[in-house]
């Protein structure tokens, strides 16, 4: 069973659900060089990818996203979602470089864990990271991920093919 979508917080960030009016800064963020390569996002991110994206929000069950907020400012994004229906949650996590290393990814990952084993019966919760995606790696350590172990040519990058990634995971 899922949890009904709502707003996270903690004292460094708010994570408002995704709404229509995010357009502007979700692809503002979608579209920074830094995010966009590791995120598997379509180069440019349009008006059309970001309509696609909230049509499938809206009609899917299991899917969360989150705009992150931090002092004020929409800064970052956050989205999990168990498209099985099986209690095994993926995700993943961008925040503008202007505002790396503060700790904010650190702290809705944090959020977000809680959210899915308290509010939506999560029995595993996962993110895939790449082996030299070393911040990513450290904001899994930070929150208590365990490295499961490398899978060679795994997932499909939009730009680079099958390429080799990390799984990390908690479990209940
Ligand atoms: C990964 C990302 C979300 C981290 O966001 P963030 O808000 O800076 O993360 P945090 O501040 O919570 O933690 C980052 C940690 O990585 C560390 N770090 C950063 N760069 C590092 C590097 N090159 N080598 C080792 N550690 C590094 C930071 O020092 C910090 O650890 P600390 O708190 O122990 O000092 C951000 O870099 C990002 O948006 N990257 C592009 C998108 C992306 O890669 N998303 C994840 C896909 S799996």
């Amino acid at each position: 069973m899922s949890g009904k979508v709502q707003v996270l917080e903690s004292g460094k960030v708010r994570l408002i659900p995704l709404a229509a009016e995010h357009e502007a800064e979700f692809l503002r963020l979608a579209n920074i060089p830094e995010i966009n390569q590791r995120v598997n996002k379509p180069f440019p991110y349009t008006l059309t990818h970001f309509a696609e994206q909230l049509g499938s929000l809206q009609k899917s069950k299991n899917y969360f996203v989150w705009m992150i907020e931090h002092e004020g400012s929409i800064i970052g994004v956050i989205n999990t979602a168990d498209p099985r229906d099986v209690h095994l949650f993926q995700g993943g996590y961008w925040i503008d470089p202007e505002h790396w290393g503060k700790g904010i990814a650190s702290a809705a990952v944090r959020l977000v864990k809680e959210f899915l084993f308290k509010e939506c019966g999560a029995v595993r919760v996962q993110a895939l990271v790449e082996p030299d995606n070393l911040a990513s790696i450290r904001v899994m350590e930070k929150c208590g991920y365990d490295r499961e172990g490398l899978l060679k040519k795994f997932y499909s990058s939009a730009s680079r093919g099958l390429v080799d990634v990390l799984m990390y995971a908690v479990v209940r």
